[in-house]
């Protein structure tokens, strides 16, 4: 009997499709994938550092496998992603979870298959994280999670160092795929009934291909593959988006009309102490330049709240810009102390309340906003890319405007992985409501 195994994924999309390639790599391996936790004979955890939160979940998920693998030391516990980048996590994994089999980082997942069946074969824990990214390791297996949409990196690690963030810790420099290898996965995609791409990387605008190709020459070359009908991409570093990124949303039919732009807060003196390198003034004449190319471009961004320093006006600052942008969604966060980041050692951290009454207010102003713009919608016919049914009631599918907005409707799963009209009947705070026309 082969064994089987299970991925429990946290963070962000760059995550989301690591552990793509590593069930690719398993199922490759012939090993196969179990339904859920309880029917794997090797568990898998990909994490996240990106707060604290994200590493409390980790270790309260482990804990909570401790028994499990006492009634059955068959079992092999497998943990990767961004915590094991950091020492700390290793010498913790080390003295109190001595009975994981498998540790390795963010930069060798590709060696995964590898130290598995060392575990297997010697039955000896292994513990290998590279501390930096080496060569981009072209052509592993992906098992895609959707059928018509799929996650494609395009460059790997961050350089920007924003004073806040562990993520140039866990992810190593930039680092870009070249072009033609970007465009071979891409056709292979489509050939494989992908509509829609995601292209991924920590700041897409500093992506540079070989020859001097830099994104937005990119999303040009994407747009011109046949059969694709959507491209999107995740995450865009205000300072570094280019007018010829603009100007591709006006001339590229397939780059969807939505951006993702975190602006993080709207003081420029707060914007300069996590190192973001742009005021507030830019980014709001980013913002103006962007819906004066493309008016119905919708947009969404991250907001951290609560960053060592923030006064009362400078939070101000943050509703005034939320208020002048009118994002359709804003992710907003608590800031959360990392080791090893700068902000560590700043002095003037910001009171849990303060920080928590902040917050709320901010996400009172977001929410209100979506609900206000998603409003506008109702009575409109919206392009809608079927993605699935919903996992309550098969007969409402789900599916995505061209401008990201969620749609449920009524449906038959035929229209799963087309487009198709749908009118708006309402407008919700997080989604919209339709029916299909006929
Ligand atoms: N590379 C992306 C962000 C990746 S992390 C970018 O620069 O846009 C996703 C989001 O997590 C960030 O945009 C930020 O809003 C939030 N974040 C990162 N570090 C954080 C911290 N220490 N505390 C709270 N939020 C944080
Ligand atoms: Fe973190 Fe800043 Fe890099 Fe984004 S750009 S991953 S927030 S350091
Ligand atoms: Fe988390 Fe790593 Fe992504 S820290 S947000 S999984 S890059």
């Amino acid at each position: 009997m082969n064994r089987k195994f299970h991925i429990t994924t946290f963070g962000c999309q760059m995550n989301e499709h690591d552990s793509e390639v590593m069930a690719g790599m398993l199922l490759e391996k012939g090993f196969e994938a179990a339904g859920d936790r309880k029917e794997a004979d090797i568990l898998i955890i990909n994490t996240c550092s990106v707060r604290d939160n994200a590493d409390k979940r980790f270790f309260g998920t482990l804990g909570a496998l401790k028994k499990r693998k006492k009634d059955n030391p068959d079992l092999i516990m497998c943990v990767c992603g961004c915590m094991m980048q950091q020492q700390h996590v290793i010498d913790t994994l080390k003295q109190k979870y001595p009975w994981v089999d498998v540790v390795f980082g963010t930069h060798n997942i590709h060696q995964f298959p590898a130290l598995l069946e060392n575990v297997i074969n010697e039955r000896k824990k292994q513990i290998s994280v590279w501390p930096d990214g080496g060569e981009i390791v072209e052509g592993l297996p992906v098992k895609r999670l959707h059928d018509n949409k799929a996650l494609v990196n395009i460059m790997f690690g961050c350089n920007n160092f924003c004073t806040y963030c562990i993520v140039p810790y866990t992810r190593g420099r930039e680092r870009s795929r070249h072009p033609e290898d970007i465009l071979k996965e891409v056709r292979g995609l489509v050939a494989d009934g992908v509509k829609e791409i995601m292209l991924l990387g920590q700041n897409v605008n500093s992506y540079k291909g070989a020859e001097g190709v830099d994104f937005a020459d990119l999303i040009y070359m994407l747009n011109e593959v046949e059969g694709l009908e959507r491209i999107r991409f995740m995450t865009s570093h205000p300072k570094d988006l280019s007018d010829k990124l603009i100007q591709a949303f006006v001339d590229c039919d397939k780059l969807c009309k939505n951006i993702h732009l975190p602006v993080q807060s709207g003081s420029s003196r707060i914007l300069k102490e996590m190192n973001r390198k742009y005021t507030k003034e830019q980014y709001l004449e980013l913002v103006r330049k962007l819906k004066e190319a493309v008016p119905h471009i919708t947009m969404s961004t991250d907001i951290i709240v609560g960053f060592p320093g923030e006064t009362e006006e400078d939070f101000e600052e943050t509703l005034d810009l939320v208020r002048q942008v009118r994002y359709d969604s804003a992710f907003t966060f608590l800031y959360s102390i990392r080791k090893g980041t700068p902000a560590e050692k700043y002095e003037n951290q910001v009171p849990e309340e303060v920080k928590h009454e902040r917050f709320n207010r901010l996400v009172d102003l977001v929410n209100t906003i979506s609900a206000e713009k998603n409003a506008l919608y109702k009575g409109t016919v919206q392009k809608v890319l079927v993605e699935g049914s919903s996992a309550r009631n098969s007969k409402t599918l789900a599916g995505r405007t061209d401008g990201f907005k969620l749609v449920n409707f009524h449906g038959c799963r035929e229209m799963i992985g087309r487009t198709i009209d749908v009118e708006i009947t309402e407008g919700k705070t997080f989604s919209l409501e339709g029916k299909v026309v006929e």
